[in-house]
């Protein structure tokens, strides 16, 4: 993997929250963060006594390359917000100087947990669609902003291969959101569904709390059955 390919942008616990519809109860459970990258959901949740490991290949960096990439990434990230202001909707995050803020607070609470996280093994470097976790390892499994965001980058056959082997080391997945790059819904979704409930899993999509980017309203819910 080389540094300069990766787009570090991470999200807060508090948007995880909101993007997944996360209860007490969820969050008590044992967690996979699929993609993580720098967000602070593993930081902030394991602050709060909760039990998740994230997976990213970026994780095969130290946290001074993160970081600086993050820096990079931040001032190519926040000009290109202000052309697509009119994507959004600006209400939970007011304006795109707000964004800016949560998202620099979010990814230095994962820099400053970062050391300690992997030495704990909450922080692994993998990629899907092949994971190393033994059966049902996880209760949950979350995939924020990788599946169905990078349909022109990631196959429908990655995306289903994806989802099956979430589903081996999860109880329950949840994938948000279901659009692609363009904003348009994932030209994947539908193969995706139906590929899954003929392999006999449960399938539904879930309206969610959190909104950001418009259309965005739905999550992916996979269950084994
Ligand atoms: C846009 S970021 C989302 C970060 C975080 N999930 C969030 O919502 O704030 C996408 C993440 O997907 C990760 N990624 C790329 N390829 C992947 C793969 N094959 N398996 C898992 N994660 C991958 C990237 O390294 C990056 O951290």
């Amino acid at each position: 993997m080389i540094l300069k390919n990766i787009v570090p942008w991470g999200r807060s616990f508090k948007e995880y929250k909101e993007i997944f519809s996360l209860s007490e109860s969820d969050l008590g459970k044992s967690i996979l963060g699929c993609g993580d990258g720098p967000a602070s959901f593993n930081s902030e949740l394991t602050s709060q006594g909760g039990n998740v490991i994230s997976i990213d290949p970026s994780y095969c960096f130290n946290s001074q390359q993160l970081q600086s990439r993050i820096s990079e990434v931040y001032d190519e990230v926040m000009p290109q917000m202000h052309t697509n202001k009119d994507k959004y909707i600006w209400e939970s995050i007011p304006t795109v100087e707000e964004l800016g803020a949560i998202r620099v607070s979010a990814m230095e609470k994962f820099i400053a947990d970062y050391v300690q996280g992997k030495k704990e093994g909450r922080y692994i470097e993998a990629s899907l669609p092949n994971l190393t976790f033994s059966d049902k390892q996880f209760d949950l499994a979350l995939c924020s902003h990788y599946l169905f965001l990078y349909s022109e980058q990631v196959s429908l056959n990655e995306h289903i291969k994806s989802l099956i082997e979430l589903c081996r080391v999860a109880k329950e997945v949840r994938v948000y959101p279901l659009l692609a790059l363009n904003g348009e819904l994932s030209p994947h979704l539908s193969n995706v569904m139906s590929e899954l409930n003929e392999l006999g899993f449960s399938v539904s999509l879930v309206n969610v709390e959190y909104q950001f980017q418009k259309g965005a309203t739905q999550m992916l819910v996979v269950k084994s059955v």
